[in-house]
């Protein structure tokens, strides 16, 4: 029997939560897959499981209160033991692509402060070539003009090229981040030098953080039609 796209992404969330333990700080990641592991997580802890957890998004927040998980800030736990998490794009040297559900900027923050980053996809997210899922940068509603030229130009220094959009939300206006903030959708096709575009990127003042996760997940649970894997990154 093959699995269709949503009984995948559950899968590999339901495979993840084999490397949650008792007492673990968590990080709980946004979007279609993070919701299945979050809705799994709160059985295991309605169950008894002892874990406290800080949210990537305030939907996630909303929907991980909703299922009973004892939640924390980085404020009160700066170190987190893992994060789950999923991805837009996932490159063989375990490069992500990240921010399609607009919650880069803290899924990146809660990432950073955790020991490990798991990454729970299905397999359609799995590419050679980064690019083909349109790169969110997150920007500062000020200077949208001035930062928007700066990462033209930092894309073109790169040999890369692509519409750069700025994304609308459903109210046809500009869609606003958790933290208040823009973010444009880099239509790139193929992102030849991930880490070179990571450090040009984040060199632009307007530019609050990239979707491109560069040396933080360590491990990949990956779903497919017939089953999951496991990828490590060496
Ligand atoms: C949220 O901002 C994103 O980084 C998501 O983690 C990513 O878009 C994956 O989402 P899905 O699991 O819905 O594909």
């Amino acid at each position: 029997m093959s699995l269709s796209a949503d009984d995948q992404k559950r899968a590999c969330a339901a495979q993840a939560l084999e490397f949650v333990k008792p007492g673990m700080r968590l990080g709980l990641g946004t979007g279609s897959t993070a919701k299945h592991f979050v809705d799994l997580l709160g059985e295991k802890v309605r169950a008894g499981l002892d874990v406290i957890a800080v949210p990537t998004s305030e939907a996630t927040r909303t929907q991980a209160l909703g299922c009973g998980i004892k939640l924390t800030t980085l404020d009160e736990t700066p170190e987190l033991d893992l994060t789950i998490d999923g991805a837009d794009e996932i490159s063989p040297d375990m490069i992500l692509i990240k921010g399609g559900g607009g919650a880069l900027l803290r899924e990146k923050i809660v990432a950073a402060a955790s020991h490990q980053m798991l990454v729970i996809a299905d397999e359609s997210k799995c590419v050679q070539t980064l690019g083909v899922f349109p790169l969110p940068i997150e920007v500062t509603p000020f200077g949208f003009l001035a930062t928007l030229q700066a990462v033209d130009k930092a894309i073109a220094g790169l040999q890369a090229s692509g519409p750069l959009n700025l994304r609308m939300g459903k109210d046809g206006h500009a869609f606003v981040t958790d933290g208040g903030h823009w973010i444009i959708d880099a239509r790139l096709g193929r992102i030849e030098n991930p880490k070179a575009l990571a450090s040009a990127l984040s060199t632009i003042p307007g530019v609050m953080e990239h979707g491109l996760f560069v040396d933080m997940a360590t491990r990949a649970v990956i779903a497919g039609s017939s089953g999951v894997r496991i990828i490590e990154r060496n």
